[in-house]
């Protein structure tokens, strides 16, 4: 092994039932270097990873870290021998303060004693912030962070360990424009004064462009190559990713628009967003754009009847409707794509199929039965439309990659043919292909006359999907923005706070 490289995988096979995760797969990593390993939903990338980080064990292949062999039987052993992993689902323990999460299992003991020193974790955790750069205070529970800032716990604590190899299995999925810029920072320090190895996985390309020095693409479980960063365009990276050529984006036609559907006025929670009023067309998409913490997620929340506001209006077809619970807002003909998948969304030790049809079951009664012919024909139409990988839809949605877990979720509610369909976050983690098929759906449901109200962080997502777009800062509408006045700049200045 060169004396370049700090890691070295090769012909790496690992089967999960009914799927062939691993085919074969080889990866280089060199010291000091940001490599991102790119590829589609269920690509195999996470899995990739896992072995790394001693979850997952190869059937077959070899693997040498620092010119040894290494093979690892669980995290704590690959911590020991040198590589740390940010996992792409997150999952802090609430209970216990942000310092007790970024010292689990190496807390430190008071004179040896077999004692939790509180005092001294929060000290500890507080210099590793400052070092970082991290604002957030190390003593609160965990439970009473964002998911952002759970994310940037995460981070800390990855880099913590000292690595050679830190690994990113999305690292950005739930962090903003300011604190992604943040994590690069950190990267970089990584990199350059510590000469430390980071795996980088997204499917946000922009990051792999300001971030990576070299990228390693799978498909379906197989190796397709890997190149300096240079080399690369977005053309030829989506191009080796689904093996096509394709835009990352779907541009939106603009549509027929109607008459007003909805219309929220005046709607406050305390502490959480104060008057809010905008109103929501036949066959519009309604872009909703903010920082983090904006409050966009909770108004949509309050809209669901998820949490009520305190006060407030809410009008459909100029009727006055009360939303207290998601009942009466599907029954209204809402549904609400959560941006959360893990807390408000997938039923983890259910089917896919069974995943799909929860909100609507009444539906595919048929004589006080299942109908399963339905359930199967309407499940497995969704399942090629957005193209789920999956062996069967039997499969628990759990042992889903990431991103198709976003797809079922996503299919669960186009199921309900509803009139007016909430999208907080539509395409988080989801591969390039899929994202333009989601949002080609989203423009098709618009011109059947559906209203859409689409949640997003990606600016060009944003842009290319709104027909308007109502921006949010601190709580309070800032500001709207029709289609072909909307920039990039405008947003930013309105959720930030500026007036235009
Ligand atoms: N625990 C498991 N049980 C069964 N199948 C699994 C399990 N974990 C992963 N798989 C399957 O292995 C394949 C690869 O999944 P993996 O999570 O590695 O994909 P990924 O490239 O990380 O995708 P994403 O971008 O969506 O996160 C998928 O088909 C997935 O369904
Ligand atoms: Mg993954």
């Amino acid at each position: 092994m060169s004396n370049e490289n700090v890691l070295e995988m090769r012909n790496v096979h690992k089967s999960f039932p009914g799927v062939k995760a691993l085919k074969g797969v080889d990866l280089t990593i060199k010291k000091g270097s940001v490599h991102a390993l790119m590829g589609e939903n269920g690509a195999g990338k996470s899995t990739l990873m896992k072995i790394l980080y001693g979850i997952f064990h190869p059937e077959e292949g070899e693997v040498i870290f620092k010119g040894q062999p290494y093979s690892v039987k669980s995290p704590i052993d690959a911590i020991n021998r040198g590589i740390s992993m940010i996992p792409q689902e997150i999952s802090p323990c609430p209970n216990l303060t942000v310092a007790s999460n970024v010292f689990l299992g190496k807390e430190i003991t008071a004179n040896g004693v077999k004692l939790l020193n509180q005092k001294q974790m929060v000290k500890e955790t507080q210099a590793l912030f400052d070092d970082l750069g991290i604002d957030i205070d190390p003593s609160v529970m965990m439970s009473e962070i964002s998911i952002a800032n759970a994310q940037l716990v995460a981070i800390a604590t990855a880099v913590s360990y000292n690595a050679d190899l830190v690994i990113m299995d999305e690292p950005t999925s739930a962090l903003t424009e300011k604190e992604i810029d943040k994590l690069y920072d950190i990267i970089r320090d990584l990199r350059d004064k510590k000469k430390i190895a980071v795996v980088y996985i997204s499917h946000k390309l922009d990051e792999i462009f300001t971030i990576c020095d070299e990228v390693s693409v799978l498909r379906d479980g197989e190796y397709i190559g890997s190149d300096s960063i240079e080399n690369f365009d977005k053309d030829r990276l989506i191009s080796m990713m689904v093996g096509r050529t394709m835009d990352e984006f779907f541009h939106k036609e603009e549509a027929v628009i109607g008459d007003v559907l909805l219309e929220v006025k005046d709607m406050s929670l305390s502490r959480k967003f104060k008057n809010v009023s905008f109103q929501l067309k036949q066959g519009e998409v309604l872009g909703v754009a903010g920082l983090m913490g904006a409050g966009r997620t909770e108004v949509m929340e309050a809209l669901f009847g998820y949490r009520p506001a305190d006060s407030g209006e809410i009008f459909i077809k100029g009727e006055k409707v009360e939303i207290k619970e998601p009942i009466d807002a599907i029954k209204h003909g809402i549904a609400f794509v959560t941006e959360d998948r893990k807390l408000t969304g997938i039923f983890p030790e259910l089917s896919i199929k069974d995943n799909m049809i929860m909100p609507d079951i009444e539906n595919y009664l048929k004589g006080g039965l299942l109908d399963s012919k339905k359930i199967k024909e309407n499940c497995q139409t969704q399942r090629e439309a957005i193209a789920i990988k999956t062996p069967t839809l039997e499969q628990l949605i759990k042992n889903l990659s990431g991103g198709n877990q976003q797809k079922v979720l996503i299919s669960r509610w186009l199921l309900t043919t509803p009139e007016i369909l909430i999208l907080d976050e539509p395409t988080r983690g989801i591969d390039v292909g899929a994202k333009s098929e989601i949002h080609r759906l989203i423009g098709e449901l618009a011109k059947m006359g559906k209203s859409i109200i689409m949640i997003s962080s990606e600016m060009p997502e944003i842009l290319s999907m709104s027909d308007r777009i109502m921006v949010m800062h601190e709580g309070k509408c800032s500001g709207e923005i029709s289609r072909k006045d909307a920039t990039q700049e405008k947003i930013l200045a309105l959720a930030t706070g500026e007036q235009l």
